[in-house]
């Protein structure tokens, strides 16, 4: 006998009667056997059970439209999740194209015409601080600016004595403006003191907060906390994203009205400013400005890539490459920032303010700082010899720009 395959039920001969008497088909079965019949798996004509034929409660054919309603809605609420996952985890993973650049060295402010490349600043100061600002022939007189073959120094007036108005600086304007390139800071001694607030810094001040401002290099008093860089900028500016950086990152809205302008700030080591990096012989700040983000390294004297001149390497031959740099200290991608039109038009500031809005507060004045009194005390009072620390000098600064 020739036993029916699962795909022909029908390839066993009807005539084949051994066949037939072993295998009663079940629909058969006597009416004692129909209750059960009727909630026995459902048998097709020709004895097989249907495919998910099952029993009537697992027959979808008998599912009460409640049934399907709460399985539809366990299904949409499935794909939804697996979407929202899907977007969130490719929305958090955005990351701009940091590639190469072709640059090339477009300026370099170095030697004993240093301050030749600035302008100086004289007005009222806008961030508010207990300072005189003095012009260029003034800043020579007092020497507060002063630049030799190998580095320019500016500083806070020693030699005053009357400073119940607040004590002289300087602060210096770029002449050259840029609206991208990578620059390299060689600093060999940053300020700081009870009452200063200096910063490295580039900005359109015309044109602020329209046109940017990155704060490569900022801190206050003692500088206890070490280097932060920080953009300030117009609305739809944030870095709640995904960064590459050593550093701390701090509030992430750039908006300067938001967090009392404090910008969106990124928190370096102790020995990224002050006693500890000047003890060190300073360092190299770079600062990438392009349309993919705005990147600032921080390399200690010891630790220099080989491709950062610096003013004891005098070469122009050597074009540095980021992308071959250990991570950046701070990270500013353009994934939820248009960089492009943020950051136009920048000058290189450098300037040593006192108290003012960020110095003379007592959260960091006293707190974090401890220093005595008052900001405007101190200045008022205290002698010239308080600043001695209170000074920049830099080895040269130098702007690349792609081709
Ligand atoms: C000016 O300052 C520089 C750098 O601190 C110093 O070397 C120089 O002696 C000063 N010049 C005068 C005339 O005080
Ligand atoms: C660029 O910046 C300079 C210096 O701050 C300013 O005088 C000038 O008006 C600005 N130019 C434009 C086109 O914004
Ligand atoms: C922020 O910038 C706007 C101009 O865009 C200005 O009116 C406002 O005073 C600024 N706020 C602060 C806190 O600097
Ligand atoms: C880079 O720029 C230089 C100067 O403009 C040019 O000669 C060179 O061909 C460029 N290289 C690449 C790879 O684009």
């Amino acid at each position: 006998m020739t036993y029916p395959s699962r795909s022909s039920p029908y390839a066993g001969s009807a005539s084949d009667s051994e066949y037939l008497n072993a295998q009663p088909p079940p629909y058969t079965q006597p009416d004692s056997n129909a209750r059960y019949l009727s909630k026995s798996p459902a048998a097709n004509a020709s004895g097989f059970y249907e495919k998910g034929a099952t029993t009537s409660r697992g027959n979808p054919k008998n599912w009460s439209r409640k049934c399907w309603i709460i399985l539809a809605v366990c299904v949409i609420i499935i794909v939804i999740i697996v979407i929202v996952v899907a977007v969130v985890v490719t929305r958090e993973n955005r990351y701009p194209d940091y590639s190469t650049l072709n640059y090339s060295l477009v300026d370099t402010f170095s030697g004993s015409s240093f301050f030749d490349n600035f302008d100086y600043f004289t007005g009222y100061d806008p961030a508010a601080g207990f300072v005189h600002y003095v012009d260029g022939p003034g800043s020579v007189a007092l020497n507060l600016t002063y630049a030799t073959a190998t580095s320019a120094v500016l500083r806070v007036d020693l030699s005053d004595t009357d400073t119940t108005t607040g004590r002289k600086s300087a602060r210096v304007t770029s002449k050259n403006t840029y609206n991208d390139g990578l620059f390299i800071f060689d600093v060999l001694h940053s300020p700081y003191g009870c009452s200063t607030w200096p910063a490295l810094w580039l900005s359109d001040p015309s044109n602020w907060p329209t046109n940017g401002e990155i704060d490569v290099m900022e801190a206050t008093n003692l500088a206890p906390e070490g280097n932060q860089v920080t953009l300030h900028t117009t609305k739809d500016c944030k870095m709640g994203v995904k960064r590459k950086e050593t550093g701390k990152a701090l509030t992430t809205n750039c908006l300067n009205s938001t967090d009392g302008d404090s910008g969106c700030g990124v928190q370096g080591s102790t020995a990224t400013f002050g006693e500890d990096f000047n003890n060190n012989g300073g360092g190299v700040y770079a600062m990438e400005l392009r349309d993919a983000g705005i990147r600032v390294w921080f390399f200690d004297r010891d630790n220099l890539p080989s491709d950062v001149t610096t003013s004891t390497s005098n070469s122009t031959d050597v074009i540095p490459d980021p992308s071959t740099w250990p991570e950046a200290l701070a990270d500013f991608p353009s994934t939820e920032c248009d960089i492009g039109s943020h950051f136009r038009n920048q000058s290189i500031i450098v300037d040593i303010d006192l108290c003012g809005d960020w110095a003379g507060q007592t959260q960091y004045y006293n707190t974090q700082s401890g220093c005595p009194g008052t900001c405007v005390d101190y200045v008022s009072n205290q002698p010239g010899s308080a600043y001695s620390n209170a000074y920049w000098e830099f080895g040269s600064f130098r702007v690349y720009q792609a081709a």
